[in-house]
């Protein structure tokens, strides 16, 4: 495992990813930055965070023989890992918004951008981008998020906050191809916000519509049972919760 400490970079996840195209990494590889100028979030968004309060790292993993149709596995994986890691540290009411924000008491207190480099029908490696608010208080221009801080009371060690993670995160990983995905599946949907929960969600022409969140498809989909569907799928960028 190789750790690397920057200052400053634009997104650890860029950074990493040129470095994944440019050498031979070892298997892990972990970028860790003080200060993140040009973060970025899933469907192109942003991601802010602040120097000294928040944890901004990625990790470089290479799979054996990991089939495309199991990228999502990896995202189970790592939001199970980060889940637990919380959940021993003490932070109240955690849950996952699908596909992958993690939440404290309805709150978004951390975030993972997964990019995978395929190869053939596989994933050769993935760039695991993980955002997390630690010591901040000041959300007011992001009502809906939070950080450990506000939901514990408590100030964290950055560097303890980034091992507890880290160790978690490995331990999902190193079991990947062995793991029972059923159980996997069936532990991620248990932690699913607003699972069985009547939910308004918006399509990207902007409609409107209620549906309750079953569970996930194999591959990911969000399974949500609507009026004229009972079992309807839709893929990240085909529907957003509104909550
Ligand atoms: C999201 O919720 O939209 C995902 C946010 C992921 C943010 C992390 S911070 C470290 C890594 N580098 C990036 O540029 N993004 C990820």
């Amino acid at each position: 495992m190789k750790i690397i400490k920057l200052n400053a970079i634009d997104s650890t996840n860029t950074y990493l990813k040129q470095l994944a195209k440019e050498t031979q990494l070892p298997n892990p590889t972990i970028v860790v930055a003080k200060r993140q100028f040009a973060g970025r979030g899933q469907m192109g968004n942003g991601w802010l965070s602040k120097e000294g309060q928040s944890l901004t790292f990625s990790v470089f993993q290479a799979f054996d023989k990991l089939q495309i149709e199991r990228q999502f596995w990896v995202s189970m994986a790592v939001s199970l890992a980060i889940l637990k890691a919380l959940q021993s540290l003490n932070v109240p009411k955690l849950s996952i918004k699908w596909p992958n924000d993690i939440l404290s008491a309805n709150k978004k207190i951390g975030g993972i951008l997964i990019e995978n480099v395929l190869e053939g029908s596989n994933v050769k490696h993935a760039i695991i981008g993980i955002g997390l608010n630690v010591n901040d208080t000041d959300f007011t221009k992001l009502p809906q998020a939070s950080s450990l801080k506000l939901q514990t009371g408590e100030n964290f060690q950055l560097e303890e906050v980034l091992d507890t993670i880290l160790k978690n995160v490995f331990k999902n990983l190193k079991n990947l191809s062995a793991a029972d995905f059923s159980e996997m599946k069936r532990n991620y949907e248990n932690n699913l916000f607003r699972k069985e929960k009547v939910s308004v969600f918006e399509t990207p022409e902007r409609l409107r519509f209620n549906g309750i969140i079953t569970g996930v498809s194999d591959i990911g989909e969000l399974l949500v049972e609507t009026e004229n569907d009972p079992l309807q799928k839709f893929q990240m960028k085909e529907v957003k919760l509104i909550y």
